[in-house]
């Protein structure tokens, strides 16, 4: 893309941490800070990620299980992931998953947020959050360093807007811009089989804008675009840049962390979904031949 076609995009935001430090309640309380007055009780969660606005900025937040999400797709070599924020329960500190996190984070070169969370309970020691992260390498800014670090209650909503603004000056930070005007480009976030409706897959656009009607290769499953859905269940007419939306049309279940690309019609996108099922097969059949050989071989000796 040249320079010029490129503009600002939404920052795409994981969620991390150790089990029970308040990830799952985290993404409820953004998304509950969020909603419009009408919506209120209205919210259910319809595909595994969504969009926030703050003073007239998106965030986009994959809600997928953070862990296995980010460890999938890094394993496909997919990079979903602009900032990950850390979350840290006050009252239990740094634990295993913490340290695991970071590592992941730090590994794909994603800058970490730090949300120390749970500070409505009596036992917490945010002070103590802090300074043991030093000891991972994890510097807030008290500390001398440039991780921006919020302290968080989930469960009463305290500071989420403060999370916001956090997660937003990160962003600007990274100057994160795609190219809305070509053809789109992402990657698969979840995708299952759903028997109404057939293949489903949510996808994150990272480039250019998906339209109904757009046929896209997906992994190794195809399809013409019969409909966008976003994370409120609308039916929507396009998906820019950093935008999840779900989509209807695809002939197979492509897997998360799958690699997607609009192509320009559908003997291209068979050509290449069937060429990559053809690999997958050979793979698969040379696996399988390798363990008869070496069982044979076993029985021979
Ligand atoms: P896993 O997905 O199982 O790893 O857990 P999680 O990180 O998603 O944590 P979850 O949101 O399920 O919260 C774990 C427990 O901590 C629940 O009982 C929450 O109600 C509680 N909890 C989460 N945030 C807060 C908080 O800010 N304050 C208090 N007091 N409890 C919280
Ligand atoms: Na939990
Ligand atoms: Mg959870």
């Amino acid at each position: 893309d040249n320079e010029e076609d490129l503009v600002n995009r939404p920052p795409v935001v994981t969620i991390m941490g150790h089990v029970d430090h308040g990830k799952t309640s985290l993404l409820d309380a953004i998304r509950h800070a969020n909603v419009q007055s009408g919506e209120a009780g209205g919210i259910t969660q319809h595909i595994g990620a969504y969009q926030v606005e703050r003073n007239g900025q998106k965030i986009t937040f994959i809600d997928t299980p953070g862990h296995a999400a980010f460890t999938a797709m890094r394993a496909r070599g997919a990079q979903a992931t602009d900032i990950a924020v850390l979350v840290v329960a006050a009252d239990d500190s740094v634990m295993p998953q913490t340290v695991e996190s970071i590592n992941h984070a730090k590994a794909a070169g994603v800058p970490i947020i730090v949300a120390i969370n749970k500070i409505d309970k009596h036992e917490a020691d945010p002070q103590k959050v802090r300074s043991e992260l030093l000891r991972h390498e994890v510097f807030v800014e008290s500390m001398g360093g440039e991780v921006l670090d919020v302290e968080v209650s989930a469960k009463k909503g305290t500071n989420i807007d403060k999370l916001l603004e956090a997660i937003l000056l990160q962003a600007e930070i990274l100057d994160l811009k795609a190219n809305p005007d070509r053809t789109a480009e992402g990657v698969v976030i979840e995708a299952q089989l759903d028997k109404g409706r057939g293949p489903v897959a949510t996808v994150l656009v990272q480039t250019g804008t998906l339209m109904p009607g757009d046929i896209l290769v997906a992994g190794n499953e195809w399809g013409r675009v019969r409909a966008l859905v976003d994370d409120h269940g609308t039916h929507v007419q396009e998906a820019p840049p950093a935008m999840p939306v779900e989509i209807l049309g695809l002939q197979g279940t492509p897997h998360a962390g799958d690699h997607f690309a609009v192509v320009n019609n559908e003997a291209r996108a068979r050509e290449i979904t069937e060429y990559r099922q053809r690999l997958a097969r050979d793979k698969a059949a040379a696996k399988h031949a390798g363990q008869r050989g070496s069982l044979e071989q076993m029985m021979s000796q």
